[in-house]
């Protein structure tokens, strides 16, 4: 029989290396001191025991360059530890540019996940190998947590905002997904799998599952449906500011401050528009808020995003002219 009880989860994402390394070095390092100090208690304990009745102990002046040396070293191999910690962060933080845009939907107890071409899965997702994806994540409900632990990446998946984590994964396989924090009675069996392929049989896979709509599709219908059209058309009379281009410019709002306008602020707009009014506008637009679910707000946010920016409307400022 041959059991083998794995140390580690599965190296299948290009950072899993990096992270896997700084692991075992600071158990690694934590190991040595806790042996070295455990093993000169035990020396002192022998060598320095009292060995008669009568004896006194000696004086014992302090002595400065020990100290310095015992403060100055540990303090060394923590800001090593601090600056390589933080380089595999931001590696793990910041998505390349060139990463493709996946969506997951956590709610209580699943996981709703869409390709940008609108295929559909719950508990699962696949993805080719080697392709730099990004997933940009919400919540129905409460806080849940993202968490592949075969490609060391994990976040909060939060109700009322977007946090996004990024991956390569290295091989095909299927690998855990787990939901990591605590979020009711069934969050332990709120799992699912990452199915990575090679990207032959995840077009092959691509095709075989029905696509109800793009997301930008659906967004667009919902847009005439809500009749968002009325106020947001090209023109001087419009009520609305004009939406082609806004996604990834810089908006003044009314208050004198410059935002983004990234994923963030377009579902911020659509649910609570007097949060931030763009300058010019008054702040007459309703609320959107319990009319659509989530995957609603993304429809509508991936179709503004796919306004093209060729008209600058008179509501947008040039980035550079932003801080
Ligand atoms: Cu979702 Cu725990």
């Amino acid at each position: 029989m041959n059991f083998k009880i794995p140390f580690i989860p599965e190296q299948a994402s290009t950072l899993a290396r990096d992270v896997d390394h700084l692991t075992f070095a600071l158990v690694g390092i934590s190991t040595f001191f806790t042996v070295l100090i455990a093993a000169m208690v035990l020396v002192f304990v022998v060598r320095y025991r009292r060995r008669s009745a009568d004896e006194v102990g000696s004086n014992f002046d302090n002595s400065t360059l020990l100290e310095i040396t015992w403060t100055v070293i540990p303090l060394l191999i923590v800001l090593f530890t601090f600056a390589w910690g933080a380089r595999i962060y931001f590696n793990l933080y910041r998505p390349p540019a060139d990463a493709v845009q996946y969506y997951v939907t956590g709610k209580q107890w699943m996981w709703k996940t869409q390709h940008p071409t609108g295929q559909r899965e719950i508990n699962e997702l696949h993805v080719p190998v080697g392709q730099p994806t990004k997933l940009l994540m919400t919540s129905e409900d409460v806080i849940h947590s993202f968490y592949i632990p075969a490609f060391r990446t994990k976040a909060d998946v939060l109700p009322g905002r977007y946090t996004s984590i990024w991956f390569n994964a290295t091989k095909p396989g299927r690998y855990h997904l787990f939901c990591a924090e605590y979020c009711g009675a069934e969050h332990s069996r709120m799992i699912g799998s990452i199915v990575v392929q090679s990207p032959e049989d995840y077009q092959k896979w691509l095709a075989s599952v029905p696509v109800p709509q793009a997301p930008a599709a659906q967004g667009q219908q919902l847009f005439t449906q809500l009749a968002c059209t009325s106020c947001h058309q090209e023109g001087s009379e419009a009520k609305g500011p004009a939406l082609a281009g806004l996604y990834g410019s810089a908006v003044r709002l009314a208050d004198g401050r410059d935002v983004a306008a990234d994923e963030q602020y377009l579902r911020e707009s659509i649910l609570s528009p007097s949060a931030k009014v763009v300058a010019g506008f008054q702040p007459v637009m309703p609320s959107f808020q319990g009319q659509l679910s989530e995957d609603g707000v993304l429809a509508l946010i991936e179709y503004i995003k796919s306004l093209p920016a060729d008209r600058t409307a008179s509501n947008q400022i040039a980035p550079e002219a932003a801080r």
